[in-house]
């Protein structure tokens, strides 16, 4: 890595999509990139565009986060190394098919990359983080945790986990300098889709945002300080009374008895 002063930011699925954008708008933003993903060909072709572009460092580490070894090598790249004062934990992946048309290879496949690999990765960063009372963990989520499709159980299962994660991970840090910011992206035009089996092009063009928009957008929220950013919901007072909703229902949970309706 990078001996130069500058802080290191490492984004995880830089290979396309909202990865990509994010990796191109850290370095414009002074940051030093470790990028990760499997498909090193592109990370290379990023990491040249983005270092001649914006200057800086731009290291590449190929990994399969779905994989012990490479997860592992990830992990400890991410330990070992100080510079890092944020972690964008984007890499996901998505089957979207009624449960008995998917295989368990796939469901397990989206249960390893979109949950273990996000919580072993913020695992690795979190002790520097708290030691140095300063970072800031960026975890993608997805509107699809909120509400799930008759074909998203498992996908929406994961983003779910994400959610309740990085909420949890909120209180835990309240009041240090260390960030978590849940960003939910509802439709975005990426490779997602098509790999998801279900085309883009099938996709209402008016609901589907860029992935230069979603990014933008997600980062003007961490810069207002939000903990959680739904880029494309217009009035957030939404948001609140969904969390109070939420709140009130838990609080009512705590009777420590059946409800009348269940004992007559
Ligand atoms: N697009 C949407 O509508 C949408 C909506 C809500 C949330 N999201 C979330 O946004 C995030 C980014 O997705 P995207 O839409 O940008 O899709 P994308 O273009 O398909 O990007 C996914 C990234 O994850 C990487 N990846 C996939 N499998 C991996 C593995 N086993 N190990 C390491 N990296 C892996 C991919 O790179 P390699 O193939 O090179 O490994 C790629 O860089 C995901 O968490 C997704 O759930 C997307």
């Amino acid at each position: 890595m990078s001996n130069s002063p500058r802080p290191v930011a490492v984004v995880t699925g830089a290979s396309s999509g909202i990865g990509a954008v994010y990796a191109d708008r850290l370095a414009a933003r002074g940051y030093d990139l470790l990028l990760v993903a499997r498909r090193a060909d592109r990370l290379e072709a990023l990491s040249a565009r983005l270092a001649e572009a914006h200057g800086g460092s731009v290291a590449v580490l190929a990994a399969d986060l779905t994989k012990e070894d490479d997860l592992a090598r990830v992990e400890q790249a991410l330990a070992g190394n100080p510079a890092i004062s944020l972690l964008v934990n984007n890499a996901g992946n998505a089957k979207l098919a009624p449960l008995a048309q998917t295989s368990v290879a796939e469901a397990s496949t989206m249960i390893a990359l979109n949950i273990t690999s996000l919580m072993r990765l913020t695992q690795s960063v979190l002790p520097g983080f708290v030691a140095r009372n300063a970072g800031t963990i960026i975890n993608i989520g997805s509107v699809l945790s909120l509400h799930a499709l008759p074909t998203s159980g498992v996908y929406s299962g994961t983003k779910g986990f994400v959610l309740n994660f990085s909420r949890s991970l909120q209180a835990e840090l309240a009041g240090t300098g260390v960030k978590v910011q849940l960003v939910l992206p509802a439709a975005t035009a990426t490779e997602l889709w098509d790999l998801a089996g279900v085309p883009l092009a099938g996709l209402k063009p008016a609901t589907v945002m860029s992935a230069e928009d979603m990014v933008d957008a997600a980062l003007a929220g961490l810069d207002q300080g939000e903990a959680i950013t739904i880029p494309p919901v217009e009035d957030i007072a939404l948001w609140a009374a969904y969390d109070a909703a939420r709140a009130a229902l838990f609080a009512a949970t705590r009777t420590g008895k059946p409800a009348s309706r269940y004992t007559g």
